[in-house]
Protein backbone atom coordinates (compact mmCIF):
# COMPACT_ATOMS: atom_id res chain seq x y z
CA UNK A 1 0.00 0.00 0.00
CA UNK A 2 1.55 3.21 -1.06
CA UNK A 3 1.06 6.97 0.74
CA UNK A 4 -0.88 9.05 -1.76
CA UNK A 5 1.07 12.33 -2.45
CA UNK A 6 -1.27 14.93 -2.06
CA UNK A 7 -0.76 17.87 -4.37
CA UNK A 8 -3.64 19.76 -2.97
CA UNK A 9 -2.47 19.57 0.25
CA UNK A 10 1.19 20.78 -0.63
CA UNK A 11 -0.13 23.21 -2.62
CA UNK A 12 -2.30 24.81 0.08
CA UNK A 13 1.02 24.89 2.44
CA UNK A 14 2.63 26.66 -0.04
CA UNK A 15 -0.29 29.05 -1.47
CA UNK A 16 -0.42 30.09 2.73
CA UNK A 17 3.36 30.71 2.79
CA UNK A 18 3.01 33.36 -0.84
CA UNK A 19 -0.02 35.03 0.52
CA UNK A 20 2.33 36.01 3.16
CA UNK A 21 4.65 37.05 1.03
CA UNK A 22 2.53 39.11 -1.24
CA UNK A 23 1.44 40.62 1.67
CA UNK A 24 4.76 41.81 2.96
CA UNK A 25 5.19 43.26 -0.45
CA UNK A 26 2.05 45.14 -0.15
CA UNK A 27 3.09 46.75 3.22
CA UNK A 28 5.98 48.28 1.33
CA UNK A 29 3.84 49.32 -1.31
CA UNK A 30 4.93 46.63 -3.82
CA UNK A 31 2.49 45.31 -5.90
CA UNK A 32 2.24 41.71 -7.65
CA UNK A 33 0.55 40.96 -10.32
CA UNK A 34 0.35 38.19 -13.65
CA UNK A 35 -0.70 38.75 -17.14
CA UNK A 36 -2.19 35.93 -18.87
CA UNK A 37 -2.72 35.53 -22.22
CA UNK A 38 -4.63 33.62 -24.53
CA UNK A 39 -5.14 32.93 -27.76
CA UNK A 40 -8.00 31.34 -29.55
CA UNK A 41 -11.02 29.05 -28.28
CA UNK A 42 -8.92 25.75 -26.88
CA UNK A 43 -10.98 24.90 -24.11
CA UNK A 44 -8.53 22.43 -21.83
CA UNK A 45 -6.32 26.28 -22.10
CA UNK A 46 -9.54 28.20 -20.81
CA UNK A 47 -9.80 26.09 -17.66
CA UNK A 48 -5.64 26.35 -17.50
CA UNK A 49 -5.83 30.36 -17.60
CA UNK A 50 -9.32 30.69 -15.60
CA UNK A 51 -7.34 28.30 -12.88
CA UNK A 52 -4.54 30.40 -13.22
CA UNK A 53 -6.48 33.56 -12.67
CA UNK A 54 -8.30 31.73 -9.53
CA UNK A 55 -4.79 31.29 -8.17
CA UNK A 56 -4.00 34.85 -8.26
CA UNK A 57 -6.71 35.81 -6.39
CA UNK A 58 -6.13 33.70 -3.87
CA UNK A 59 -2.55 34.69 -2.81
CA UNK A 60 -3.82 39.02 -3.32
CA UNK A 61 -1.83 38.81 -6.98
CA UNK A 62 -3.50 41.17 -9.83
CA UNK A 63 -4.24 39.43 -12.51
CA UNK A 64 -4.22 41.17 -16.39
CA UNK A 65 -6.63 38.78 -18.74
CA UNK A 66 -5.56 39.19 -22.60
CA UNK A 67 -8.25 37.13 -24.30
CA UNK A 68 -7.26 37.40 -28.36
CA UNK A 69 -9.10 35.96 -31.10
CA UNK A 70 -8.11 32.79 -33.26
CA UNK A 71 -6.88 35.13 -36.22
CA UNK A 72 -4.24 37.03 -34.16
CA UNK A 73 -0.85 37.07 -35.76
CA UNK A 74 2.49 36.22 -33.76
CA UNK A 75 3.09 40.23 -34.72
CA UNK A 76 0.01 41.53 -32.54
CA UNK A 77 0.86 38.89 -29.89
CA UNK A 78 4.51 39.84 -29.65
CA UNK A 79 3.24 43.87 -30.07
CA UNK A 80 1.45 43.39 -26.94
CA UNK A 81 3.94 41.32 -24.80
CA UNK A 82 6.62 44.33 -25.87
CA UNK A 83 3.87 46.82 -24.01
CA UNK A 84 4.10 43.92 -21.19
CA UNK A 85 7.74 43.69 -20.99
CA UNK A 86 7.44 47.52 -20.20
CA UNK A 87 4.63 47.32 -17.92
CA UNK A 88 5.79 47.70 -14.22
CA UNK A 89 2.62 46.57 -13.03
CA UNK A 90 3.44 43.31 -14.99
CA UNK A 91 5.78 41.20 -12.83
CA UNK A 92 5.22 38.08 -14.89
CA UNK A 93 3.96 37.51 -18.34
CA UNK A 94 2.15 33.76 -19.38
CA UNK A 95 1.12 33.18 -22.86
CA UNK A 96 -0.97 30.11 -22.93
CA UNK A 97 0.18 27.13 -25.00
CA UNK A 98 -0.09 25.99 -27.55
CA UNK A 99 -0.82 28.93 -29.25
CA UNK A 100 -2.83 28.67 -33.23
CA UNK A 101 -0.43 26.80 -36.21
CA UNK A 102 -0.14 29.78 -37.97
CA UNK A 103 1.50 31.33 -35.31
CA UNK A 104 5.62 30.77 -34.38
CA UNK A 105 6.04 29.62 -31.00
CA UNK A 106 9.23 29.91 -30.66
CA UNK A 107 9.49 34.01 -31.95
CA UNK A 108 6.63 34.63 -29.10
CA UNK A 109 8.17 33.03 -26.18
CA UNK A 110 11.94 34.56 -27.08
CA UNK A 111 9.82 37.79 -27.18
CA UNK A 112 8.83 37.55 -23.32
CA UNK A 113 11.46 39.80 -20.75
CA UNK A 114 13.46 36.66 -19.32
CA UNK A 115 12.95 38.62 -15.99
CA UNK A 116 9.27 38.37 -16.62
CA UNK A 117 9.27 34.76 -17.78
CA UNK A 118 7.72 32.85 -14.73
CA UNK A 119 7.13 29.65 -17.21
CA UNK A 120 10.65 29.64 -17.68
CA UNK A 121 10.18 28.71 -21.23
CA UNK A 122 12.47 31.13 -22.38
CA UNK A 123 16.44 29.89 -23.67
CA UNK A 124 17.76 32.63 -21.02
CA UNK A 125 15.86 30.99 -18.08
CA UNK A 126 16.49 27.48 -19.88
CA UNK A 127 20.31 27.69 -19.57
CA UNK A 128 19.93 29.05 -16.00
CA UNK A 129 18.16 25.78 -14.74
CA UNK A 130 20.95 24.00 -16.95
CA UNK A 131 23.68 25.53 -14.81
CA UNK A 132 21.34 24.37 -11.35
CA UNK A 133 21.48 28.64 -10.99
CA UNK A 134 17.52 28.81 -10.85
CA UNK A 135 15.71 32.60 -11.19
CA UNK A 136 12.53 31.20 -12.12
CA UNK A 137 11.67 27.74 -11.68
CA UNK A 138 10.27 25.07 -14.47
CA UNK A 139 6.66 25.02 -12.59
CA UNK A 140 5.96 21.16 -12.73
CA UNK A 141 9.28 19.64 -11.88
CA UNK A 142 9.36 22.86 -9.21
CA UNK A 143 6.25 21.47 -8.14
CA UNK A 144 7.31 17.69 -7.97
CA UNK A 145 10.70 18.76 -6.13
CA UNK A 146 8.20 20.50 -3.33
CA UNK A 147 6.30 17.29 -3.21
CA UNK A 148 9.54 15.71 -2.23
CA UNK A 149 10.33 18.00 0.14
CA UNK A 150 6.70 18.31 1.68
CA UNK A 151 6.94 14.15 2.14
CA UNK A 152 10.56 14.39 3.27
CA UNK A 153 11.05 12.02 0.38
CA UNK A 154 14.54 11.74 -0.30
CA UNK A 155 16.67 12.39 -3.56
CA UNK A 156 20.02 11.84 -3.25
CA UNK A 157 21.79 9.12 -4.16
CA UNK A 158 18.31 7.62 -5.64
CA UNK A 159 17.95 6.57 -9.30
CA UNK A 160 15.59 8.74 -10.89
CA UNK A 161 13.78 7.50 -14.21
CA UNK A 162 12.05 9.87 -16.38
CA UNK A 163 9.83 8.72 -18.88
CA UNK A 164 9.04 11.88 -21.17
CA UNK A 165 11.80 14.46 -23.33
CA UNK A 166 9.58 17.55 -23.42
CA UNK A 167 11.29 20.92 -23.00
CA UNK A 168 8.58 21.61 -20.28
CA UNK A 169 8.41 18.42 -17.79
CA UNK A 170 11.23 15.77 -18.99
CA UNK A 171 14.61 17.80 -19.29
CA UNK A 172 13.52 20.56 -16.43
CA UNK A 173 12.63 17.69 -14.52
CA UNK A 174 16.28 16.06 -14.68
CA UNK A 175 17.98 18.63 -14.22
CA UNK A 176 16.10 18.98 -11.12
CA UNK A 177 16.88 15.58 -9.66
CA UNK A 178 20.11 16.04 -10.78
CA UNK A 179 20.83 19.24 -8.65
CA UNK A 180 19.90 17.56 -5.59
CA UNK A 181 22.16 14.69 -6.21
CA UNK A 182 19.88 12.02 -8.20
CA UNK A 183 21.38 9.46 -10.49
CA UNK A 184 19.01 10.87 -13.87
CA UNK A 185 18.47 8.75 -16.83
CA UNK A 186 15.75 9.97 -19.43
CA UNK A 187 13.91 7.39 -21.33
CA UNK A 188 11.81 8.17 -24.47
CA UNK A 189 9.85 5.99 -26.87
CA UNK A 190 13.01 5.41 -29.03
CA UNK A 191 14.24 3.73 -25.13
CA UNK A 192 14.95 -0.04 -25.69
CA UNK A 193 14.02 -2.36 -22.97
CA UNK A 194 11.91 0.65 -21.29
CA UNK A 195 10.45 -1.96 -18.88
CA UNK A 196 13.64 -2.99 -17.37
CA UNK A 197 15.33 0.85 -17.51
CA UNK A 198 11.78 1.52 -15.16
CA UNK A 199 12.41 -1.15 -12.91
CA UNK A 200 15.96 0.18 -11.84
CA UNK A 201 14.03 3.51 -10.66
CA UNK A 202 13.84 4.12 -6.90
CA UNK A 203 11.91 7.68 -8.05
CA UNK A 204 9.91 6.86 -11.14
CA UNK A 205 8.13 10.12 -13.20
CA UNK A 206 5.76 10.01 -15.91
CA UNK A 207 5.49 12.43 -18.31
CA UNK A 208 4.60 10.65 -21.72
CA UNK A 209 0.87 11.94 -22.23
CA UNK A 210 -0.22 8.38 -22.87
CA UNK A 211 -3.58 7.33 -20.72
CA UNK A 212 -2.51 4.23 -18.02
CA UNK A 213 0.74 3.73 -19.94
CA UNK A 214 3.14 2.90 -16.52
CA UNK A 215 2.12 -0.34 -15.49
CA UNK A 216 2.15 -2.66 -12.32
CA UNK A 217 5.25 -4.66 -14.61
CA UNK A 218 7.52 -1.81 -14.99
CA UNK A 219 7.69 -0.42 -11.28
CA UNK A 220 10.26 -2.12 -8.86
CA UNK A 221 8.44 -2.72 -5.26
CA UNK A 222 8.51 0.07 -2.88
CA UNK A 223 9.10 2.74 -5.64
CA UNK A 224 7.90 6.36 -5.82
CA UNK A 225 5.83 7.09 -8.75
CA UNK A 226 4.88 10.27 -9.84
CA UNK A 227 2.43 10.69 -12.71
CA UNK A 228 2.70 14.30 -14.71
CA UNK A 229 -0.27 12.51 -17.11
CA UNK A 230 -4.03 14.77 -17.47
CA UNK A 231 -5.75 12.28 -20.04
CA UNK A 232 -9.09 10.93 -20.41
CA UNK A 233 -9.25 7.11 -20.67
CA UNK A 234 -12.23 4.93 -22.63
CA UNK A 235 -14.93 5.93 -20.60
CA UNK A 236 -14.03 9.79 -20.71
CA UNK A 237 -12.37 9.92 -17.16
CA UNK A 238 -9.80 11.69 -15.72
CA UNK A 239 -6.15 9.34 -15.88
CA UNK A 240 -2.96 9.35 -15.92
CA UNK A 241 0.05 7.82 -17.61
CA UNK A 242 0.17 5.47 -14.64
CA UNK A 243 -2.10 2.45 -14.27
CA UNK A 244 -2.94 3.94 -10.65
CA UNK A 245 -4.85 1.03 -9.53
CA UNK A 246 -2.37 -1.55 -10.53
CA UNK A 247 0.69 -0.08 -9.23
CA UNK A 248 -0.32 1.91 -5.99
CA UNK A 249 -0.13 -1.53 -4.01
CA UNK A 250 3.35 -2.24 -5.34
CA UNK A 251 4.95 2.18 -4.45
CA UNK A 252 5.60 3.58 -1.05
CA UNK A 253 4.51 6.66 -2.56
CA UNK A 254 2.25 7.83 -5.51
CA UNK A 255 0.62 10.69 -6.64
CA UNK A 256 -3.14 10.23 -8.23
CA UNK A 257 -4.82 12.00 -10.89
CA UNK A 258 -6.26 14.59 -10.48
CA UNK A 259 -5.20 15.93 -7.02
CA UNK A 260 -1.98 14.98 -7.62
CA UNK A 261 0.88 16.64 -9.51
CA UNK A 262 -1.28 19.18 -11.35
CA UNK A 263 -2.13 21.81 -8.53
CA UNK A 264 1.19 22.37 -7.87
CA UNK A 265 2.07 23.36 -10.81
CA UNK A 266 -0.20 26.91 -10.92
CA UNK A 267 1.05 26.84 -7.26
CA UNK A 268 4.91 27.09 -8.63
CA UNK A 269 3.73 29.47 -11.33
CA UNK A 270 2.55 31.93 -8.68
CA UNK A 271 5.92 31.02 -6.68
CA UNK A 272 7.75 32.61 -9.56
CA UNK A 273 5.46 35.54 -10.19
CA UNK A 274 6.18 36.33 -6.23
CA UNK A 275 9.94 35.81 -6.92
CA UNK A 276 9.79 38.56 -9.58
CA UNK A 277 7.97 41.03 -7.30
CA UNK A 278 10.45 40.39 -4.24
CA UNK A 279 12.76 41.26 -7.00
CA UNK A 280 11.73 44.65 -7.27
CA UNK A 281 11.99 44.84 -3.90
CA UNK A 282 15.71 44.78 -3.69
CA UNK A 283 15.86 47.96 -6.69
CA UNK A 284 13.97 50.09 -4.16
N1 LIG B 1 0.17 24.65 -21.73
C1 LIG B 1 0.28 23.47 -21.07
N2 LIG B 1 1.08 23.61 -20.00
C2 LIG B 1 1.48 24.89 -19.98
C3 LIG B 1 2.31 25.65 -19.10
O1 LIG B 1 2.87 25.15 -18.11
N3 LIG B 1 2.48 26.95 -19.44
C4 LIG B 1 1.91 27.50 -20.52
N4 LIG B 1 2.15 28.79 -20.77
N5 LIG B 1 1.13 26.84 -21.35
C5 LIG B 1 0.93 25.55 -21.08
Amino acid sequence: MAEIISGKEVSAAKREELKKRVKALSDKGISTGLAVIIVGNNSASRVYVNNKKKGCEEIGVTSFEFALPEETTGEELISLINKLNNDSRVDGILCQLPLPKHIDEKAVLNSIDPAKDVDAFHPVNVGHIMIGDFTFLPCTPAGIMEMFRYYNIPVSGKKCVVVGRSNIVGKPMAMLLLKENGTVEICHSRTASLKEECLTADILVAAVGIPKFVTADMVKDGAVVIDVGINRDEDGKLCGDVDFAAVEPKASYITPVPGGVGPMTITMLLENTVRSAESKELLK
